[in-house]
């Protein structure tokens, strides 16, 4: 089932989705997150920040399970999302180090892709997953075509995916072209999922995923549609993404 909140504003919504996992965290200290990278949750990010700082909220006992990471990228690589994760998130907050999982995309890349979804498992699986969308429906680096039963594995990045992720590198060529990530099975597995998309270029994805959702039928080319299948998803939209949801 597809809870839908449409708020004015990127702030607004980010607002909502912070809400949202500090009520996690204050139910369950110990809780599991899914994490994705990107712009989708950078605010929601800081807010969470904002909050530990004025509140203390704790995340001592908070274990953190990211979706994806670049093929060949060291972990101390601005580009890589163990970067990412530790200047947007990490670094404020009063996480353990050892409690961080993020797919490894150097050294021994295809050993510990093996086993992420059994390390996963050994935590009692993910709480909350949060996910940003791909403009061509990805979610995780599941490109359209993934597998619904895929786990983690090695994912070749479609030209889309690698358009897109240019504006984070100096030249197209820089971006990677394969990446570490969770499958749909292992997101499908979260007992809850929070889809954050804002921006017109997310609209149309959006609309697949509703449209699939009226259909009853998930649509392998646009692999968000797989949510359809889950119990317990929210999507918080800005207005641009949720634009073209009046013409389904
Ligand atoms: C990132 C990830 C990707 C992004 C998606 C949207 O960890 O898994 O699926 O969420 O590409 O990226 P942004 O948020 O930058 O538009």
């Amino acid at each position: 089932m597809i809870k839908l909140i449409v708020a004015s504003s990127k702030q607004k919504a980010s607002k909502k989705a912070a809400q949202i996992i500090i009520e996690l965290l204050n139910k369950k200290p110990n809780c599991v997150l899914g994490l994705a990278t990107g712009q989708s949750p950078i605010l929601t990010y800081q807010e969470l920040i904002q909050d530990h700082l004025k509140n203390k909220r704790s995340y001592s006992n908070v274990t953190t399970f990211n979706l994806d990471e670049y093929v060949g990228v060291n972990v101390n690589n601005k580009i890589s999302y163990h970067y990412y994760m530790k200047t947007n998130l990490f670094d404020y907050l009063d996480i353990k180090k050892e409690n961080t999982f993020i797919p490894q995309g150097d050294s021994n890349y295809l050993e510990y892709a093996n086993k992420y979804d059994d390390l996963i498992a050994l935590k009692n699986g993910i709480d909350l997953q949060i996910l940003g969308l791909g403009e061509n429906g990805h979610i995780g680096f599941n490109e359209p075509g993934s597998n619904p039963n895929s786990k983690t594995r090695v994912v070749n990045l479609t030209k889309s995916t690698i358009k897109a992720n240019s504006r984070f590198f100096n030249s197209i060529e820089d971006v990677p072209k394969q990446a570490i990530s969770m499958g749909i099975k292992s997101i499908l597995s979260a007992k809850k999922i929070l889809l954050l998309a804002f921006g017109s270029k997310k609209a149309n994805a959006i609309k697949e995923l509703f449209k699939a959702q009226k259909l009853k039928k998930p649509n392998i080319n646009v692999p968000c549609t797989y949510l359809i299948n889950h119990e317990n998803v929210v999507v918080i939209l800005d207005l641009k993404a949720a634009a073209l949801l009046k013409e389904i």
